[in-house]
């Protein structure tokens, strides 16, 4: 399907802009899925140094497209792109030309991206509602995380509701636009294999990791003060939760779909303070090595003087109480220079209750299923097989490849890609409802809570580890193993 989108990116020349969008939309064209007419405007407080052009050729060159790169494709795409200087302080004559490009085609649907801080969003719709470009055919997209805790979020929906209806309001996660991520919602409502399956009577536990080498050196700005558990727990962490963990929806529209996640988050364990101090690590990189390379400590990656009480590691390990999870335990974990970037869900059957054959018990090990969201997107299951040819019965652990892409020869768009052309048709099925933010805050204040009246600094790990001891032991002491560790020894 082509889509006709005018676009306005605020923070234009930003962060996310430059890694995320920039690529995506450069693809959305070279493929094809975002039509000719299409226009971007980017905005930004201040002109670039050089010009527009080589601005995107030095984006591209620095974030690759999930496409080719010509020069011809260059060009086609500069001539859709244009950069305004505009400012959220008020009314401007940089105002008047952007709403009059936008109102001269009414019928384009036109998406505000609002790729800038939260505490700048009231001032954006503000403006938007005073140059009446919040009309029926405008949406408006808000990056997370939305506010820093629960008052501060639900003061910015009111503010962005005065000026949007709630079916004008993306708010973007945008692992809920990863392949493998809609690839799960696919494979457990189309196939009764998994949903007979998919409760406490069959899944031991379920394992989320999102890993990544990265450090925070560039957006300290940002990062400090915010933390591993409000930039990605809050939200990624737990949309992914609910997507696993969530009721067949009615129908996989937004509404059903919305229901169901909220049901979850409803249903996450209500921790006290002893909960949260036995079942939530937090930790910060020290200096250590990735891929053999030496890098920094947060402290010294942010330039800070001394040390900062802010996590770049979290695991938590929660339930979800209801009938079908009581008694299923969830291990959470996501953290920064960790060996590898790395984002897995791993649903970990039930041990077989009693062996025919004293052979088959050693190395056997139990099915998992295996959602890769990255590096690449990957679905697999783990099983036991004879292990072929061997004459005394041993069995061997085989992977059975879900992964349905391989050979297709789809375009694979991207998650903001996706998202973004979902907001320009109108499509909010894997956007995130103000009820799920509200609720997903309540429980992570909770712990944030916590963490202040403990007082305690994070627990400190060798950049290029799994983060600290603690983590590990969370689930040790449940006997079992973070899935990863399990991976490495496999691949010796
Ligand atoms: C963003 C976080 O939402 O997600 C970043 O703010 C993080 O800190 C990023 O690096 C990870 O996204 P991805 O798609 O690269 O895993």
């Amino acid at each position: 399907m082509i889509t006709d989108v005018n676009l306005v990116i605020f923070g234009g020349t930003g962060d996310l802009s430059r890694r995320k969008l920039i690529p995506a939309l450069f693809a959305g064209f070279i493929h094809g899925l975002v039509s000719e007419k299409s226009r971007i405007f980017l905005t930004s407080r201040s002109p670039l140094d050089g010009t527009l052009e080589d601005w995107v050729r030095e984006v591209l060159a620095e974030n690759p497209p999930q496409c080719d790169i010509c020069d011809d494709d260059i060009a086609r795409f500069i001539a859709a792109v244009s950069l305004m200087v505009l400012d959220l302080g008020g009314a401007s004559a940089a105002w008047e030309e952007l709403s009059s490009a936008l109102l001269a085609d009414p019928d384009m649907p036109v998406v505000h991206f609002l790729a800038i801080p939260p505490k700048m969003f009231t001032a954006a719709c503000t403006l938007l509602g005073q140059y009446k470009l919040n009309g029926d055919n405008a949406r408006v997209v808000l990056e997370k995380p939305l506010g820093h805790d629960y008052a501060s979020a639900e003061a910015i929906n009111a503010d962005v509701a005065k000026t949007f209806d709630e079916s004008q309001i993306f708010r973007i996660d945008h692992y809920l636009g990863k392949e493998a991520v809609q690839n799960l919602l696919a494979l457990r409502f189309s196939n009764r294999l998994f949903e007979e399956l998919w409760s406490n009577r069959a899944i031991d536990h379920i394992q989320i990791t999102i890993a990544e080498d990265l450090g925070v050196a560039g957006r300290g700005a940002f990062y400090e003060g915010t933390g591993a558990l409000r930039d990605m727990i809050q939200n990624h962490v737990l949309q992914l939760l609910c997507l696993v963990a969530m009721e067949p929806p009615a129908m996989l529209d937004a509404s059903s779909i919305r229901e169901e996640k909220l049901k979850v988050l409803k249903s996450l364990e209500d921790m006290d303070d002893y909960a949260i101090d036995q079942n939530v690590v937090r930790g910060q990189y020290a200096s250590g090595a990735i891929e053999g390379k030496a890098v920094d400590d947060y402290a010294t990656d942010l330039g800070l003087d001394g040390e900062s009480p802010t996590e770049t590691f979290v695991a938590i390990k929660t339930h979800i109480n209801n009938w079908r999870w009581a008694g299923v335990p969830f291990y959470l974990r996501t953290g920064k220079r960790l060996p590898a970037r790395f984002a897995e869900i791993v649903i970990q059957f039930k041990t077989i209750p009693h062996s025919p054959h004293p052979a088959w018990t050693a190395g056997l090990e139990p099915n998992r299923f295996i959602i890769r969201l990255q590096p690449e997107d990957h679905l697999a299951m783990r099983l036991m097989v004879k292990d072929h040819g061997s004459r005394d019965d041993r069995l061997r652990e085989v992977e059975l490849n879900l992964d349905t892409l391989a050979g297709v020869g789809g375009i694979r768009q991207g998650p903001y890609l996706r998202l973004i052309l979902d907001a320009a048709n109108g499509d909010q099925s894997l956007f995130v409802h103000r009820a799920e933010v509200a609720q997903a805050w309540r429980w992570v204040d909770r712990i944030i809570a916590r963490w202040t009246s403990d007082g305690k600094a994070p627990h400190a790990y060798p950049s290029g580890t799994w983060g600290p001891y603690e983590a590990q032991a969370l689930v040790q002491r449940d006997g079992r193993t973070w899935y990863e560790t399990h991976l490495m020894k496999k691949r010796g």
